[in-house]
């Protein structure tokens, strides 16, 4: 069977399942495999995939605008399980160029693409380049636009003619709550930033607080149309 194929066939029986299994379906499949970490509330999902697999490569894309209580997290998350982080960084002298020529702050004024592009979209295509699957925290209550998100696809925003790329979403159907519930049950430790009325995390300059009659997604790229808050990672969203 090629890796189409047996994506179709992982995605019926994967379909509706809660998290372990579908973490563990996806490690038992696929040897060359990486997690990616937000440093947010998809730490349940390190904390999971974790005890099924102690030396899975989980790595984080850092921008260099996260927030300090991000950074503190991720050390604390570093040591808490014992794992060697893989910190992805991007390239500097493109960064450097970009800098030079719009400033720091050019997402308040032309958009983020361009920003998000070279410190986000950029590492991460460099970093799916060395691997056959990865696994995101991302769910479907999240935002709108992610409210048809399947538990596992051909992530065809990253895969190339000779490199099919398969992406599992393990909390696809995980609520916000079971995600916490699954936190404080398992003493999970968890972003500070949270505790202060973020809910979703990202970069520093481009995430704020929301209200409770908000949703989370809000909080992101507040000055754009909902439309546009994604930022390229999971740009294969209509699969
Ligand atoms: S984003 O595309 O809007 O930034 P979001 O913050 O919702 O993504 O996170 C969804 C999932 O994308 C995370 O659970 C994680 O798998 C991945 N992700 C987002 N940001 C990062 C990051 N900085 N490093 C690694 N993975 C990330
Ligand atoms: Fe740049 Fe903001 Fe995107 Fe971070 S979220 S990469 S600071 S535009």
């Amino acid at each position: 069977m090629d890796i189409e194929q047996i994506t179709v066939t992982l995605a019926s029986e994967l379909a509706d399942k809660n998290p372990r299994i579908i973490l563990k379906t996806a490690i038992q499949h696929f040897d060359n495999i990486a997690l990616s970490f937000s440093g947010a509330e998809d730490v349940a999902l390190v904390d999971m995939a974790l005890k099924i697999k102690p030396d899975l490569n989980v790595f984080v894309l850092d921008t260099g605008r996260l927030h300090p209580e991000t950074y503190r997290f991720l050390e604390k998350v570093r040591s808490h399980y014992g794992i060697k982080l893989d910190v992805q960084y991007p390239d500097h002298s493109t960064l450097e160029t970009f800098v030079r020529e719009r400033g720091l702050f050019s997402f308040y004024t032309e958009g983020h693409e361009a920003c998000c592009k070279i410190r986000k979209v950029d590492p991460l295509r460099r970093k799916l380049g060395t691997v056959d699957a990865w696994i995101t925290g991302q769910r479907k209550d999240q935002s709108a636009t992610r409210e048809n998100l399947p538990e596992v696809q051909i992530d065809s925003a990253f895969s190339s003619p000779d490199h099919t790329l398969v992406k599992f979403n393990p909390l696809a159907n995980w609520s916000s709550q079971q995600v916490w519930d699954h936190i404080k049950a398992y003493q999970v430790p968890f972003n500070e930033l949270h505790s202060q009325g973020y809910r979703s995390i990202g970069c520093e300059p481009c995430t704020r607080t929301t209200l409770p009659y908000q949703s989370e997604r809000e909080g992101r790229w507040w000055w754009e149309d909902a439309s546009k808050k994604e930022c390229g990672l999971h740009n294969n969203l209509k699969n």
